[in-house]
């Protein structure tokens, strides 16, 4: 493995900034949902460091299941085609859906999902992403919960990969330019 700090150019977020953040959204989750049960779904593999640190920022114990869907291919531009990797486990009929992801870039990927669950006859489905690039939008989409809206460059770290590696960054980040050379 290489030194990964030394390929990052310039820190966006911080392991403190998010942590904060997604305490403050936790206390909106937890007040949207109070008396409701609700399911958390995860957007392999992006979502993996906050969906577990915003379930731990949660002041209750909801049930966490994931999906898998494909995107984005080895570079860092969209391709636009989604196809399921790996479905959920669970059934959603009637139950109250949260999606958790990393990120909203172009938005392609959480449109293609949220009508992919929208169609198994939930109780209701919303959004929670960490990071949004508004620049980058191609679709219009209702994240309820959002915790940075961001410039659109190439981020990595906090489960973010370029070409899988990264993801384990505790800091969100750009990429020096010689990564990509
Ligand atoms: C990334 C990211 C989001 C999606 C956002 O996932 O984690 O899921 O792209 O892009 P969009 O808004 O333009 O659709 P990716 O496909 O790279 O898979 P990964 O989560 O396994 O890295
Ligand atoms: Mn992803
Ligand atoms: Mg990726």
């Amino acid at each position: 493995a290489s030194h990964v700090g030394s390929d990052l150019q310039h820190v966006l977020l911080t392991e403190e900034q998010i942590r904060e953040r997604l305490d403050e959204l936790a206390g909106e989750i937890a007040d949207a949902y109070a008396g409701k049960d609700v399911l958390l779904v995860g957007v392999l593999k992006g979502a993996i460091m906050v969906m577990a640190d915003l379930m731990r920022a949660l002041p209750f114990s909801a049930p966490v299941d994931w999906m898998a869907v494909s995107s984005y291919g080895s570079g860092t531009k969209s391709s636009g085609v989604v196809r399921i990797l790996k479905d959920l486990d669970t059934d959603i009929t009637g139950k109250h859906v949260l999606i958790v992801e990393d990120i909203v870039d172009s938005g392609l990927t959480l449109s293609w999902i949220r009508a992919n669950l929208e169609s198994r006859s939930p109780a209701s489905v919303e959004i929670c992403a960490l990071l949004r690039k508004p620049e980058a939008a191609k679709v219009d989409i209702d994240v309820k919960w959002v915790g940075f809206d961001i410039p659109n460059e190439f981020v990595v770290g906090y489960g973010l990969d370029y070409d899988e590696a990264y993801r384990g960054l505790r800091d969100v980040g750009t990429l020096a330019s010689h990564v990509y050379s």
